[in-house]
């Protein structure tokens, strides 16, 4: 038997997962593991380098890892676990810090983009630019001006870049952390993550080429699944624009949210208006949660106006209820016994923190240093 392949993944526990990161990123999970040797991380480090309220972050982790089980990842299969319980993952970051040049982190897109968004917030959106009295922003300013501009097109704004927290800058040096920490060579993740990945290989190079063969070069997986637009049918689903299907509502709570919220065609103003199914966001669903004969019937319905959009989006939050009702039922026996959660992650810590431990003893040895800690 060929050795499986180590597979490393992590999502940032942001509470309760939604159909969004259910089909696009925990479907994908379940369906790998037995495939390769996986590893899945709740990446609570991560999390930091943006504000957040402390007193919720416990149970955010909770749920997070409820919702992983619930849908469907067996720790008898993978090993799921925290990333601040494996604090290994911090120092092989440190050491990774050194074969990272500045340069490419700045032009992390992901980076860029957060950077905006907090140098907007410390500023206020008002006067982005153009704050000339601070000696820090001016010294920076020409560097990242000229340096971070790439494909994207994007610049960091050059006001209040002093202000940023260098987390922002070296998460994906983080990241390429816990990937390298296990040694993966699989790391399913979307397509905003690709950069990070790519960056990933170029630190373990550098590293192998200045030091010795430690790491192996990883590709990133990109998940087939088609990507879950919001309520709003505008964006892509997410927690945090509220346009979001909870994967923890009940029947009858998705089945109101969905006919309340999802926007459909607006052409449909009375029962009689025709619509365009291929420009609602409803029919959308339907492509994705409900059988071809029911397509057929929400696309006839809606062009000969014989449904009304109400009917339409009541069969499918029957579809997506349907789906939901296994994950439904896991979630409510787990809940049961919430005490296995921590159980499961404290098993999932210590299966990763003996890999983590034999990593960094050779990223160590490496380096010159004495290897195993005294
Ligand atoms: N940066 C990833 C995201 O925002 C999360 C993440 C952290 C991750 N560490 C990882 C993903 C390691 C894959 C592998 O989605
Ligand atoms: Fe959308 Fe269905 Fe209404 Fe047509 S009938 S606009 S597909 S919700």
């Amino acid at each position: 038997m060929t050795k499986k392949k180590r597979l490393l993944s992590g999502m940032q526990p942001s509470g309760a997962l939604h159909l969004g990161n259910y089909l696009g990123a925990l479907k994908q999970w379940v369906e790998r593991m037995d495939i390769y040797d996986c590893y899945y991380c709740v990446v609570d480090y991560h999390a930091i380098t943006i504000p957040y309220d402390t007193e919720q972050m416990k149970t955010r982790i909770f749920d997070a890892t409820v919702d992983y089980l619930a849908g469907g990842l067996d720790p008898e299969k993978c090993v799921i676990f925290v990333q601040s319980d494996v604090p290994e993952h911090m120092e092989l970051a440190w050491i990774f810090n050194a074969v990272t040049p500045l340069g490419q982190l700045m032009r992390m897109t992901q980076f860029k983009q957060k950077a905006q968004h907090a140098a907007a917030k410390v500023l206020g959106d008002s006067n982005a630019s153009g704050n000339e009295d601070d000696d820090v922003q001016s010294d920076l300013s020409d560097a990242f001006d000229t340096d971070t501009t790439g494909d994207d097109g994007l610049k960091v704004p050059l006001s209040g870049i002093g202000k940023i927290n260098s987390g922002l800058l070296n998460y994906p040096v983080l990241q390429a952390a816990d990937i390298l920490i296990y040694k993966a060579e699989v790391v399913p993740v979307g397509e905003d993550q690709v950069q990070h990945i790519e960056l990933t290989r170029d630190i373990a190079r550098r590293f192998n080429n200045r030091f010795n063969d430690v790491f192996p070069l990883c590709e990133a997986m990109l998940s087939e699944a088609p990507r879950v637009m919001g309520l709003d049918g505008v964006n892509k689903m997410s927690k945090s624009l509220g346009n979001h299907i909870p994967l923890n509502l009940g029947r009858k709570q998705l089945t109101k949210l969905v006919t309340k919220q999802a926007v459909s065609d607006s052409r449909r103003v009375t029962l009689e208006d025709p619509g365009v199914p291929e420009e609602c966001n409803v029919y959308a669903y339907h492509k994705l949660f409900s059988t071809e004969e029911e397509q057929q019937w929400a696309h006839d319905g809606c062009t000969q106006a014989s449904i009304g959009c109400f009917h339409c989006k009541k069969a499918v939050a029957k579809n997506i209820n349907d789906l939901l009702d296994p994950i439904r039922e896991r979630r409510e026996e787990i809940l049961k016994s919430p005490d296995t959660v921590n159980d499961i992650l404290a098993e999932g810590a210590k299966k990763a923190r003996a890999v983590a431990q034999e990593t960094l003893e050779q990223t160590r040895e490496a380096l010159g240093f004495l290897g195993k800690p005294r």
